[in-house]
């Protein structure tokens, strides 16, 4: 099958707001993650994955109907309604209220977290959570609030970012383990280790409470498999190549720089045989 070349990978990636608006009928299926909810209920189970304030409920009662209706099934009832709702879709949910001024986090179910945990998020406001963001001459927080504060009830927002992660785990909430396992890898494995991460994330407002749910979901794709496909071989070598020195920093790009050279190599050579 042909590697898709998703919109985001056909210029090197910057710190962008990069919203736009999709359908109804576009939101949550078909849910090509849908691979993942076995794996899902088991950390629903038995990991520190999603969190809650107490006087959430009536925010994960709105978030938990509104997918309800969306994937058209029920949800369990002897559980947090938004983590029974999360259950069924490969997707994080996340609720951020306007609280004190500022937006932040009071639910959410976080299975697939690119490399920050439930307990570190809990309560935190979008300003405190993308401070580590290098943006230099903008401020990304102030940009995210004015769009969640004039969003339209009508209205689904899609955004796409990725990277690249040694391992095809989805449960990553410490991107420090893989970019070890990667130092340490031998780069023959690369072909097999290596996968693009790419996280696909929408915005809706929840019209009754006025909170937002937020969706985060997670397709890894093996970077051979990509490099194999002209098209895509040529774009992710330019996205690679051409990413801005802030962004490649802050992705922490320089733990996988040989082995992707090695890659790009690689199926560069197979092309001139
Ligand atoms: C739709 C509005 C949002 C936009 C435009 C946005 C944008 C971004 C961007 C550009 C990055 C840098 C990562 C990259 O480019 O790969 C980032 C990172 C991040 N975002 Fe957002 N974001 C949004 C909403 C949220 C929300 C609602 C949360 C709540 C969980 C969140 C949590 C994070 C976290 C935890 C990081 C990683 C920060 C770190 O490296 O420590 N974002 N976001």
């Amino acid at each position: 099958m042909r590697y898709h070349v998703s919109e985001n990978l056909q210029t090197p990636p910057q710190f962008q707001v990069g919203l736009k608006p999709i359908l109804e009928n576009e939101w949550l299926l078909p849910d090509d993650g849908a691979y993942f909810l076995a794996e899902k209920q088991t950390l629903l189970d038995n990991e520190p994955v999603f969190a809650a304030f107490a006087d959430s409920m009536p925010e994960q009662i709105e978030a938990a109907q509104i997918i309800a209706q969306n994937i058209g099934q029920q949800y369990r009832g002897d559980e947090p309604p938004l983590k029974a709702i999360s259950r069924h879709i490969s997707d994080d949910t996340i609720i951020m209220a306007k609280r004190g001024g500022e937006w932040q986090l009071i639910a959410f179910s976080l299975c697939s977290p690119t490399f920050f945990s439930a307990e570190y998020a809990l309560g935190k406001s979008l300003h405190l959570l993308h401070e580590p963001i290098p943006t230099g001459d903008f401020k990304l927080s102030d940009r995210i609030a004015r769009i969640f504060d004039n969003l339209k009830p009508e209205s689904i927002l899609e955004r796409f970012n990725w990277t690249v992660q040694w391992s095809n785990q989805s449960y990553t909430p410490n991107g420090a383990i893989l970019r070890k396992m990667a130092d340490e890898g031998d780069i023959n494995d690369a072909n097999e280790m290596l996968y693009e991460r790419v996280e696909r994330q929408t915005i809706r407002l929840l019209p009754e409470t006025g909170a937002l749910l937020f969706t985060i979901r997670i397709r890894l794709t093996k970077v051979s498999d990509i490099l194999k496909d002209d098209e895509a071989r040529q774009y992710f070598a330019n996205a690679w190549e051409n990413a801005p020195q802030n962004v490649r920093d802050y992705k922490k790009w320089s733990h996988l720089e040989r082995h992707i050279k090695h890659l790009l190599q690689t199926y560069k050579k197979e092309e001139h045989v």
